[in-house]
């Protein structure tokens, strides 16, 4: 034992049926069912029953999940309390952190083989509940409860912005919806994988994630990149911009790489396609121009060491278009990230428990006398 993987690359640490990829040749799949035709043809809520009951529902089961869902959007209204105390310009992701944090307070559950898929239904309701309320509040809005509709999508959009969404947008929700639904063990998944191995509750398997899932080189990615698109400005400039602060200042281009797609992320694909449907402001349209050639150069200067455009490259775009602030970008990803990392957690309690409990390879002083302080230089 004296390898050490930087980063547990090519480690697996777990078996799974939720999700197969193949970053050579940029396929996703989820229980063995294309992205590409998932998105196209599925609700969101189809694919809840996917990960968690391992198939797509029947019309009944179908019905099933979404009653579930309608009937667990409500939240303790101490949640709310706490949430609207918070600074206006809170961050949106912390916020979230908080909120989960305190529902794990309120819903301390043991895990129960015959529970733990309604209990994860339920989470995944309330976290609509909790990022909608996030937008209403930092927009200066008074919290309130989703009314139920006829699909998750639907009754996120219009609670947060209080006026019945068009079809489109509701499209382009259940897309992002689907889209972001589950990556096999990135950096968040992991976090909560390690914090389901103790047996600790679901919602603080959430708040490991969430706060992984914060950083740029993840799901702050989505925001990053967007801040890219901001800071160039205008189409003519991207060049430049390229050359300074990507060539010669070597900063990172974000929304660009991935540690296993060695191609174009399947799920960029899906989200350029989008966004050139959904884009239809001159503001939007603006920024998926320079993004279109941010990437043409992105994808010149770094194909050779198989750097591509990656999921969050165009979301924030997609994000925008549907009206959210850069400041929400996050805490969508997790919106929809939550289905994942559950359909994870009680795969690995439910199947394969065991303590995750790795070791460091110890490479300090062997061994050392000890001297006492008044003698220390
Ligand atoms: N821009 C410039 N260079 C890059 C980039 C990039 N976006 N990504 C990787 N590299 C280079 C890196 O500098 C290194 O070069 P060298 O070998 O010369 O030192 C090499 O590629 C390997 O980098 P690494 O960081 O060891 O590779 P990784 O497998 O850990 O990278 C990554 C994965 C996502 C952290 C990285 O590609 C990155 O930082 N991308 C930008 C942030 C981003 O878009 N993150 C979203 C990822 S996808 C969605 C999600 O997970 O949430």
């Amino acid at each position: 034992m004296s390898e050490v993987s930087k980063g547990l690359e090519n480690v697996f640490i777990k078996t799974t049926s939720l999700t197969y990829i193949d970053g050579e040749a940029g396929i996703l799949r989820y229980g063995g069912y294309d992205i590409n035709d998932l998105v196209e043809n599925c609700e969101y809520e189809e694919i809840i029953h996917l990960m968690l009951f391992g198939d797509l529902p029947s019309a009944s089961q179908l019905q099933k999940i979404k009653e579930k869902i309608n009937e667990s959007y409500s939240i303790p209204y101490q949640v709310f309390e706490v949430l609207e105390k918070l600074l206006q310009d809170a961050d949106a992701v912390g916020m979230l952190e908080t909120a989960f944090s305190m529902l794990s307070s309120f819903y301390n559950y043991p895990w129960k083989k015959d529970e733990n898929k309604w209990r994860a239904i339920e989470i995944i309701a309330k976290t609509s509940t909790l990022v909608s309320n996030i937008y209403r509040i930092k927009e200066g809005m008074k919290p309130r409860l989703p009314e139920p509709s006829d699909s998750y999508a639907r009754t996120f959009l219009e609670t947060a912005f209080s006026r019945r969404p068009s079809d489109e947008e509701v499209k382009a929700m259940n897309t992002t919806l689907i889209i972001y639904a589950d990556h096999e063990v990135p950096a968040s998944t992991t976090a909560a994988l390690v914090t389901a191995s103790t047996l600790s509750d679901m919602y603080s398997c959430m708040v490991s994630a969430l706060a992984s899932l914060k950083g740029p080189l993840h799901g702050g990615a989505a925001e990053a990149t967007f801040e890219q698109l901001k800071e160039i400005g205008d189409e003519s400039k991207v060049e430049e911009w390229f050359d300074k602060k990507i060539i010669k200042e070597k900063n990172r281009l974000m929304g660009f790489g991935h540690r296993v797609y060695k191609t174009y992320d399947p799920r960029a694909k899906i989200f350029k396609k989008y966004a050139e449907e959904i884009a239809k402001t001159p503001e939007a349209k603006k920024y998926l121009r320079i993004a279109t050639k941010l990437e043409e150069l992105g994808i010149k200067h770094f194909a050779e060491k198989r750097i591509y455009p990656n999921i969050d490259f165009y979301s924030g775009i997609v994000f925008y278009s549907l009206g959210f602030p850069e400041y929400m970008y996050t805490t969508l990803f997790a919106l929809s990230r939550v289905l994942g990392w559950l359909a994870h957690i009680i795969e690995y309690v439910e199947e394969q428990h065991r303590l995750i409990r790795p070791r460091a390879l110890y490479v300090g002083p062997i061994k050392r006398d000890f001297v006492p302080l008044k003698y220390r230089e």
